[in-house]
């Protein structure tokens, strides 16, 4: 691990374009607090021209380490020595870290998915059978792989645009099928889960509207969006008795590698963490 010679602080942080939304320096910053760690995590704004030379010159940037947000995660797979499998896979990384020199990356976003389901749903995936995946975008990628990672077969791929939903079905190969919007009510029927990666539903979007009568009464429904927790696809899944997972615990979960490779900690996902970062989304009304 590498420090600051003059303050031996550690610092990491988030590359992105726009950056300013980013909750990840809420959470970090409250691990570092709470585990006593002489680090420091901040966002640093890195427009789409800049990015290749920003990584080129990882080391001069006195950062241990940092994460990526969009659009930037295929620019930082390409630009590491070396990548774990699950961003080998997806093509795509999110945490990066400096290590003798070589910049290293992984992806922790299906990590995510998966760790918060696992905490929130406890036995989730104890008979996989299909899921439908709402969104055909980067975070659509990660998810459909962790669903297969955990033996769900088929995944169905459901998209506004058509061709997005085939060129990702295409990339995973069998066990994927590609639809089209239209395609949702005969596929919620034989569904065990239902995650929505789709914009829709955050603030200021439309909200994602779907009739859920056809999922039978066993099936879990998530979403991706934390903004606002409840979104009115959650709200559906409860009025209806089912399983819901809002998006918050992916987003907290996904940072826990990235933290304990940096500061040599793994950190705990604890309902104060969830309350600290909730009350800091609510700054935004
Ligand atoms: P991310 O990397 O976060 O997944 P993205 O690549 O921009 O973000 O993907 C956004 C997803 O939301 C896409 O699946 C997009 O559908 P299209 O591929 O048809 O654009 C979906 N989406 C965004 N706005 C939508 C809308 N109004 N109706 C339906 N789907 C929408």
């Amino acid at each position: 691990m590498t420090t600051d010679a003059k303050t031996a602080l550690l610092r990491a942080g988030i590359i992105g374009w726009p950056v300013g939304h980013s909750r990840s320096p809420v959470i970090h910053s409250y691990w570092i607090a709470r585990y006593g760690i002489d680090g420091a995590y901040d966002r640093y704004g890195v427009p789409p021209d800049q990015i290749e030379a920003f990584l080129g010159r990882f080391s001069d940037h006195g950062l241990i380490g940092c994460n990526v947000t969009l659009p930037h995660k295929q620019a930082a797979f390409a630009a590491c020595d070396d990548v774990d499998e699950v961003g080998r896979t997806l093509e795509a990384v999110n945490t990066l870290w400096l290590d003798e020199g070589r910049l290293h990356g992984a992806n922790t976003d299906a990590y995510g998915f998966l760790a918060n389901l696992d905490q929130a749903a406890k036995g989730w995936d104890k008979n996989p059978g299909a899921a439908v995946v709402l969104g055909a975008g980067g975070a659509a990628r990660a998810i459909v792989w962790a669903l297969f990672s955990r033996g769900f077969d088929p995944v169905h791929i459901v998209n506004r645009t058509v061709e997005k939903a085939e060129s990702l079905a295409a990339f995973f190969g069998t066990g994927t099928r590609a639809h089209a919007w239209d395609a949702l009510p005969g596929l919620l029927q034989t569904a065990n889960i239902v995650v929505n990666s789709t914009s829709l539903g955050m603030a200021g979007n439309p909200p994602l509207e779907i009739d859920l009568a056809p999922l039978p009464e066993t099936s879990l429904v998530a979403d991706a969006v934390y903004v606002p927790l409840e979104t009115s696809i959650l709200k559906a899944a409860r009025a209806r008795d089912l399983v819901a997972v809002d998006g918050l615990g992916m987003l907290l979960h996904q940072a826990v590698p990235s933290f304990a490779k940096w500061f040599g900690k793994v950190p705990e996902v604890t309902d104060e963490l969830r309350a600290h970062v909730v009350a800091d989304l609510s700054k935004d009304g």
